[in-house]
């Protein structure tokens, strides 16, 4: 349908709302019968009489939470967005959503995302809304925001909240995440007092915005706007940077321009959309939780997204950013040297020209004007700073379904492996045992850590980058082989092998696994497999003690979640939250 079908131009042939169609929110505020009178007067409130007459009525999806210090400073971006709904000739309503704050949440805010998902999903659906402006930032808020604008399908533009600006503690960058571990282990050595410890936490989070390191929030931004999903050139710029207020007034503009165009999520998303996703998240070095994330956004659209496609795609694309926990700088310093849309440019010829962005122009439009200022953060494509940026799945009689690893920040002496299995049967079991003297446990060992899955824990929380034992740190070792069912912080590094599918509690052979089993991986083969014969690997019976740390939720959420959650390799959504179930309501109760 063209851009320039307007609502009124011609006759109705698309869904309520769509192009010559009138608006999804004349449903409720439509006609001169009671029901309408009830919507009408109770909105009103001081909106000028033409705001129920052909005005598209712009929810502003907005995530700020007090207790989600990454999303605090959005209600000021929701009021640049709505100035601009307002300017447009939109009715800007606010409406909170479900907030999930990474450092806060218990036990993990991973198992509250398809929550978040399902509760926003809802009530865009149940609201008389014509669109959406999406406000997230911190790791689980953006994945949820977009599988809910994936399910409901209404018109749908993400602004991301920004990264803080850098810290500094005695002339020193701080990364927040990356540095606190740097700092607790310099008290832990020696080399730093308790009192300097405690002084540098009020100059770790210096502004407003989430992490600034490449970890999840950051990846998810660059991510969801190399989708398609945020205005070009926005994901990245730092929360206190005016430019995101005035991206946010024109984001507020697009959301009633989307209204006009019909321009709904599943109208421009397409398997060429995640491809580019892949290919940004290779070369930015990002999170490996954006698989997880970009599955289940896929499974909303009911796009073909395998993991499969995540190493195809991805694997042989080069890094370019030299960003914290991989690298040296920070998201401050990305963005004043080009940002998101100075990698692409590096990388065009990898991404597909044809995929379109919520503007309705392809996401490699103007790449040509995208400029690289300091190289010692994004490097150019003839000098990238790995060859090969990616992430590798296995697959083996240790996860049929699959598995993820970085090839590059594994350390190349344990590219390919065998090593004798020690088994932790779930976090606690292993926070008990790692540091206990009479562990048989060496440099060759692979740690196998189970119970840490979508059901496992649940909700599959960043524990497989475990510690290595103390004595082990010691005697100067400083990677192992590890192997987990959940998944890891964006800010982590070794040759770590997670989000193995099935997990465990799902019955995935790594319950079977024995303390002594010799495990071998070959990550150029693509192989994570157990050394031990098929049929008496069938044979033997979970372990009980791993069956034992799995108390099963009996009430509320958890137990929902439990009972419906899907595996790691398709995204570990709800099953029957998978797919899209429209915007149409078609019951009310007046
Ligand atoms: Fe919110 Fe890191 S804790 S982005």
């Amino acid at each position: 349908m063209s851009d320039s079908h307007r609502h009124g131009d011609g006759p109705c042939t698309g869904p309520t709302g769509a192009a010559g169609c009138p608006l999804r929110s004349a449903q409720w505020y439509g006609g001169d019968d009671r029901n309408a009178y009830i919507h009408r007067a109770w909105m009103r409130r001081g909106l000028p009489s033409g705001a129920f007459t052909g005005r598209p009525h712009v929810a502003i999806a907005n995530t700020a939470s007090q207790l989600t210090p990454c999303n605090a400073h959005l209600d000021e971006i929701a009021a640049s967005v709505s100035n601009g709904i307002y300017e447009a000739g939109g009715i800007p309503l606010d409406l909170p959503v479900v907030s999930l704050g990474e450092t806060n949440v218990r036990p993990t805010a991973m198992l509250w995302r398809n929550m978040a998902a399902m509760a926003t999903e809802e009530m865009l659906r149940a609201n008389p809304i014509d669109a959406v402006v999406l406000l997230g930032g911190c790791d689980k808020t953006i994945p949820s925001l977009l599988m809910a604008a994936g399910s409901v399908d209404v018109p749908a533009v993400l602004v991301p909240g920004g990264p803080m600006l850098t810290g500094h503690f005695r002339g020193t960058a701080l990364g927040c995440g990356t540095d606190v571990w740097r700092l607790s282990e310099e008290v832990r050595g020696g080399g730093m007092t308790q009192a300097d410890f405690e002084a540098s936490e009020s100059a770790m989070i210096r502004s407003k915005g989430h992490c600034n390191t490449m970890g999840t929030a950051s990846t998810m931004a660059l991510v969801a706007e190399s989708l398609g999903m945020v205005p070009r050139g926005v994901a990245g710029t730092p929360a206190p940077d005016a430019r995101l207020l005035e991206a946010s007034h024109a984001a507020g503009v697009l959301a009633v321009e989307l209204v006009g165009a019909d321009r709904r999520p599943s109208t421009f998303l397409t398997k060429g959309s995640f491809h580019n996703a892949i290919v940004a998240l290779a070369a930015i070095g990002g999170s490996s939780n954006a698989v997880v994330h970009l599955l289940a956004v896929a499974g909303r659209l009911g796009i073909d997204l395998t993991l499969d496609d995540v190493d195809r795609i991805g694997s042989h694309v080069p890094l370019l950013v030299n960003l914290q926990p991989a690298g040296q700088h920070l998201m401050d310093d990305f963005f004043r040297a080009g940002g998101l849309r100075a990698v692409l440019r590096e990388v065009r010829d990898l991404l597909d020209p044809d995929a379109l962005m919520v503007d309705g122009r392809p996401l490699v439009d103007g790449l040509d004007d995208a400029e690289i200022w300091d190289e010692s953060v994004i490097s150019r494509r003839a000098t990238p700073l790995q060859a090969e940026a990616g992430l590798a799945v296995l697959r083996g009689n240790l996860a049929p379904d699959g598995a993820l690893v970085k090839p590059s920040a594994a350390s190349p002496h344990l590219l390919r492996h065998r090593g004798r299995a020690v088994v932790f049967d779930s976090i606690e079991d292993f926070h008990a045992r790692v540091d206990d003297p009479d562990l048989d446990i060496d440099a060759d060992s692979v740690m196998v850590l189970r119970g840490c899955g979508p059901k496992g824990y649940p909700g599959m929380p960043e524990v497989s980058n475990m510690p290595l034992p103390q004595r082990l740190l010691e005697q100067g070792v400083r990677d192992m082989v590890r192997i987990c069912d959940g998944r890891m912080s964006g800010t982590a590094y070794g040759t770590v092998v997670l989000h193995v599918s099935p997990e465990a509690a799902a019955g995935g052979p790594l319950a079977k696994v024995r303390t002594g089993d010799w495990i071998v991986l070959d990550i150029e083969q693509r192989r994570i497999d157990v050394d031990v014969p098929d049929a008496e690997l069938a044979a033997r019976e979970p372990s009980p003690e791993a069956q034992a740390a799995y108390a099963a939720p009996t009430r509320g959420w958890e137990r929902l979640y439990v009972d419906h959650v899907e595996q790691a390799h398709t995204g570990a959504d709800l099953d029957f939250l998978v797919g899209a179930s429209g915007s149409e309501v078609s019951r009310e109760s007046h």
